[in-house]
């Protein structure tokens, strides 16, 4: 049955577009300066005429905030700055009246250190719920247990000096870990899956699903040989005995089972992993996450050979029959415009909306906001607190939606929660709907495309070259079959048909001109222009 609908009417993860929404930066509803529910139900609209499928909300929980919403002290409520469940059952009941899925952000790995669980396990050594944490004596000399480091910077383990025993924190020390290993543990967080799943929502994002399972013997973890200055300092160990552990695996495969109770439910995982290892994510027999979340070109140089040879490393290591997916920015990583440039943002859009497999957008990454100067004053982010210096903060990619020129970019009547760039009054949902040219425009054109053009969804992967600036691939799904030529560099690029021989006509430019151009003999592009054509190119 599967495999049927994977051939004849792809199911709709496989099908649609998704869009990350970062609940406190979207839209705020009642002037407190930090986005809500009520103001993303007001904005559903705009989502539907983008065109994009299903909404990924980050943690809209209880929580004390300390890493803003992955700190959570009560899973199956909502964090009253966010609204009321009264509000997310609205949510909900309006996404799927105007065909869009909701899929939420799941934190297993660790709750907050104020979540009930906690508190009960700190109580004492006896607790009922200690081994719910993972709770280990000190070292025989004293201090740590182990070298395990947080990736927030500093030791992973916290003293806890009423009991006499540290606990495990791979992130902050107020985010400690869950204990996976506990049948316990692994029963209340499905419990919470089987709440949301039954409160009709469509599945989840896993957070640092790979961290799950850490070495049962606490082994310390080696030494990276190639860390240098400038790193954070986590990344000063391998972790080898912390993350992606083999019996993880076997905990995917329990969340999967959970979610298939469920009709047609989606299980996305963040795992940052080389290609080689992130695909076992899909699980034995396809029976992991359904999209191990792809994050190479987030860290990708923006070259052409070496994004083709990116491209070719994910679908060789794809098992049979799984579906890939590419990601180009989220809330932890740098904005794309920043990374590749304004100009080049277009054509990442073009790459993102052409690969084969499901593509995620991030919030405002069709605006083409970047990333935003963040002073010493107005940084929120723990991270870039606990190791200062580095660049590693994530404020920038995360402040509010630019909806207007209106005061506070029509995010808020409040001074928002994290500043905005002073280029909102230019750089907006509203002026860039106006101009024909836009970013946003491109973007609406691009899904526009990808939806009536059965190649780029369910088509194959064909790679045609990559040369200098260039990269050209096709997608063909019977007799539908497109020509992607990005050309990634900012002088003019000419492709001569003694190469690639091309003839048909380009059905969308990077520049939104061109339309329905017939390209004979040659393809000209443009400085930082990406076409797609319906040529054939013969090889
Ligand atoms: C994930 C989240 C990140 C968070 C961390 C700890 O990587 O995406 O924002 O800080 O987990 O929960």
């Amino acid at each position: 049955m599967d495999v049927l609908q994977a051939v004849n009417e792809p199911v709709w993860w496989r099908r649609g577009i998704f869009y990350q929404i970062y609940p406190r930066s979207f839209q705020d509803s009642d002037a407190n300066g930090i986005g809500d529910l009520p103001g993303i139900i007001g904005r559903l609209r705009y989502l539907k005429d983008l065109g994009v499928d299903a909404l990924w909300l980050s943690p809209i929980f209880p929580s004390p905030m300390a890493d803003f919403g992955y700190d959570i002290s009560d899973y199956t409520a909502i964090d009253p700055v966010f609204g009321t469940m009264a509000d997310f059952d609205r949510l909900v009941a309006q996404a799927h009246a105007s065909g869009l899925k909701l899929i939420l952000d799941l934190v297993p790995n660790h709750t907050s250190d104020q979540h009930p669980w906690f508190i009960e396990s700190r109580r004492s050594r006896d607790s009922t719920k200690r081994d719910w944490y993972i709770w280990r004596d000190p070292a025989p000399g004293g201090g740590p247990p182990n070298n395990w480091l947080s990736e927030f910077g500093g030791s992973a383990w916290q003293y806890d000096a009423a009991s006499g025993q540290y606990y495990y924190h791979a992130f902050l020390a107020q985010q400690p870990d869950l204990n996976w290993r506990n049948p316990a543990v692994r029963q209340a967080i499905y419990d919470v899956m089987r709440f949301w799943l039954g409160k009709g929502v469509d599945g989840f994002r896993v957070d640092v699903i790979w961290h799950l399972i850490k070495d049962e013997g606490f082994r310390d973890n080696p030494p990276n040989p190639n860390f240098r200055e400038g790193q954070p300092p986590h990344q000063a160990l391998l972790p080898a005995y912390t993350t992606d552990q083999p019996e993880v695996q076997h905990v995917v495969a329990e969340m999967r089972s959970v979610l298939d109770a469920f009709r047609e439910r989606v299980l996305i995982g963040e795992i940052y992993l080389p290609i080689a290892r992130l695909v076992a994510y899909y699980g034995k027999d396809l029976l992991g996450a359904h999209l191990p979340f792809n994050f190479a070109l987030l860290s990708a140089p923006w070259n052409a050979r070496r994004i083709e040879a990116i491209i070719a490393e994910y679908e060789h290591a794809l098992p049979p029959g799984a579906w890939p997916n590419w990601v180009l920015g989220n809330h932890d990583r740098p904005r794309v415009a920043s990374r590749v440039g304004a100009e080049q943002a277009r054509v990442a859009a073009m790459l993102l909306l052409t690969l084969r497999g499901t593509p995620t957008l991030y919030y405002g990454d069709e605006i083409g906001m970047h990333q935003v100067a963040i002073a010493p004053e107005q940084v929120r982010d723990p991270f870039e607190k606990n190791v200062p210096g580095l660049g590693v903060g994530r404020d920038g990619c995360r402040t509010p939606m630019q909806w207007s020129s209106a005061a506070n970019a029509g995010f808020s009547t409040a001074q928002p929660w994290l500043p905005l760039p002073d280029d909102f009054v230019r750089e907006n949902v509203l002026n860039l709907e106006a101009d024909p040219a836009s970013l946003l425009n491109l973007t609406k054109a691009l899904i526009a495309l990808r939806k009536r053009c059965p190649a780029l969804v369910t088509g194959g992967y064909e790679p045609i070259a990559a040369q200098g600036d260039l990269l050209i691939y096709r997608r063909r799904s019977g007799s539908s079959s497109v020509v992607v030529a990005l050309n990634l560099g900012a002088d003019p690029v000419s492709l001569s048909s003694d190469a690639i021989p091309l003839s048909g006509e380009i059905l969308l430019s990077t520049f939104m001109d061109r339309v329905a151009e017939p390209i004979s003999g040659t393809l000209d592009l443009r400085g930082n222009e990406g076409v797609i054509t319906s040529a054939v190119a013969a090889g």
